[in-house]
């Protein structure tokens, strides 16, 4: 999927003819439905498995609404909706929960609300609930729409997975029946509770409440840069930075995207060579992108080693990884990385990414 996305994305960067521009669009949004598709079969699996682990860490709640306020507005607006967010009127401060997962679960029923709804718009609310514990938070979410409806004898199995309302909205609408019901057994994994209240043709109100610790301060902090604009990526002209991937066609897709950015791109196949094109010029990189799992030595191997060299060891180390399962993230942490960029590369983050880290 890096392969065909990474590739699309940099052919649309390339002069095209308008026929050959759709050709390159339809190619990127099936890679993305696909993408969408085996990202929540896999997690669906994992579910069954047992395996779909939470990872609790202090985050600020205003990041994650920014974020999917960011990620679906263009959607609700090429149909011609309204998409608004109605948070908390106070500041919280960091909470601690499963942001991604959290973020999963609102990015399902919003981009639902918008999938199922042809006019009007969709209303995302945040409000805190009445609760005995005071060190806990108790926060209602609701993703209010104005669309199609539920009919009353379909919402009861709706978080089942594979369930749609009926058996015309895949051909309709797509998809598959899952969000629902993986965005039900996360709510319950972090201890909360899903539902559901909708009139047929009137619209729908998809709801969830978690409870949250309040934690006193951010045990660590690695602060999104906030968002401007346009960010000044000019910035990154002779930016020196060694590319480490075992696959042929991520090396080309990477070195493509940085050469766009005026980045000086130096490959390597794997961990030993990085090493060693490291240590041949200690002061000839001003970062590194590893991927994690190549042969002969591995992207945490190569990494702990560059922690070790004195020459080395504050140089920013960016893993690659296609996966977010929490013990991988800490087992990169502990190894020295610095930070993360997710498999399929969205070549719109390589350049937020780097300009952090000059
Ligand atoms: N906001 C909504 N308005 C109307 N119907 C909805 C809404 N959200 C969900 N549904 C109904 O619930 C069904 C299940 O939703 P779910 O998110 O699990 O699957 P999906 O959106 O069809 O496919 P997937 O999420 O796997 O791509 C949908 O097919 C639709 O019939
Ligand atoms: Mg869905």
């Amino acid at each position: 999927m890096n392969a065909v996305l990474g590739l699309a994305q940099l052919l649309q960067q390339q002069p095209l003819d308008s026929e050959q521009m759709t050709m390159v669009r339809h190619i990127r949004e099936a890679g993305d439905t696909l993408l969408h598709l085996i990202n929540d079969i896999l997690d669906f699996s994992k579910i069954e498995a047992g395996q779909l682990k939470v990872d609790r860490q202090p985050f600020q709640l205003s990041a994650v609404v920014e974020h999917v306020d960011r990620l679906l507005h263009p959607a609700a607006a090429s149909k011609g909706l309204y998409l608004q967010f109605e948070a908390l009127p106070v500041d919280l401060g960091p909470l601690f929960s499963d942001a991604l997962r959290l973020e999963q679960v609102l990015i399902n029923l919003t981009s639902n609300a918008i999938k199922f709804t042809e006019k009007g718009g969709v209303a995302v609310k945040i409000v805190a609930q009445a609760n005995d514990d005071p060190t806990k938070l108790l926060l209602r979410f609701e993703v209010r729409d104005t669309g199609i409806g539920i009919h009353q004898d379909a919402l009861g199995d709706l978080f089942q997975a594979f369930n749609q309302a009926d058996s015309g909205i895949t051909r309709r609408f797509g998809g598959t029946g899952l969000g629902l019901a993986i965005s039900k057994r996360i709510v319950e994994l972090l201890g909360g509770t899903i539902g559901v209240e909708s009139q047929e043709g009137k619209g729908s109100t998809f709801w969830f409440v978690i409870p949250f610790e309040m934690s006193a301060m951010a045990i660590f902090s690695r602060e999104p840069k906030p968002s401007g604009e346009s960010p000044a990526y000019s910035s990154l002209a002779g930016l020196r930075v060694l590319a480490v991937d075992d696959s042929q066609i991520n090396l080309m897709v990477l070195e493509r995207a940085l050469l766009a950015l005026g980045v000086q791109v130096t490959l390597a196949g794997d961990g030993l060579q990085a090493l060693q094109a490291l240590r041949n010029a200690p002061d000839g990189f001003d970062l590194v992108l590893m991927d994690v799992q190549m042969p002969v030595m591995d992207g945490l191997t190569a990494t702990r080693e560059i922690r070790q060299d004195p020459a080395l060891a504050a140089l920013p180390v960016i893993a690659l990884t296609a996966g977010v399962l929490p013990d991988e993230q800490q087992a990169a942490l502990a190894a020295g990385v610095s930070d993360f960029l997710n498999k399929p590369l969205d070549l719109e983050q390589v350049p937020e990414m780097l300009s952090r880290y000059i």
